[in-house]
């Protein structure tokens, strides 16, 4: 077998660190997915006698500085507190997105 030349070896060594490890590059979960785990309790249809509070008054804003507050716990809730603190920054504000257009499709 012919050896390929030094400049080629080295083009597919290249090529080969330049691919994503397996593993990684997977797509992060979609904001309906992340907020899917939101609605379960928070549904939007839910009648307004549920003890749950609906989401879809507060606007974007509104839902992520709540779940910013309970995260820090500088609000105390029942079971919020521990939810938020699963949730990263970049999450929350899409999870908020989401949930404040839940008749849009985001990605
Ligand atoms: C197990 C049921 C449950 C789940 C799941 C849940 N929540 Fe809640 N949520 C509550 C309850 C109950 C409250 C009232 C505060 C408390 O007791 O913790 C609340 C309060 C809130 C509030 C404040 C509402 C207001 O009117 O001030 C926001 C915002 C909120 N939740 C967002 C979310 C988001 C975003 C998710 C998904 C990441 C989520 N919740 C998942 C039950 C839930």
């Amino acid at each position: 077998m012919v050896r390929p030349p030094p400049i080629i070896r080295v083009t597919l060594l290249l090529s080969l660190l330049a691919a994503p490890p397996a593993g990684a590059g997977e797509p992060l979960p979609s904001a309906a997915t992340l907020a899917g785990n939101c609605i379960v309790c928070h549904s939007p249809a839910a009648d307004r006698q549920s003890k749950v509070p609906p989401l879809s008054d507060l606007g974007a804003d509104g839902i992520a500085a709540a779940m910013q507050a309970f995260k820090s716990d500088r609000r105390r809730g029942s079971i919020m507190n521990r939810i938020a603190k699963g949730y990263g920054d970049e999450e929350i504000a899409r999870i908020a997105a989401y949930l404040a257009h839940p008749g849009e499709r985001r990605k």
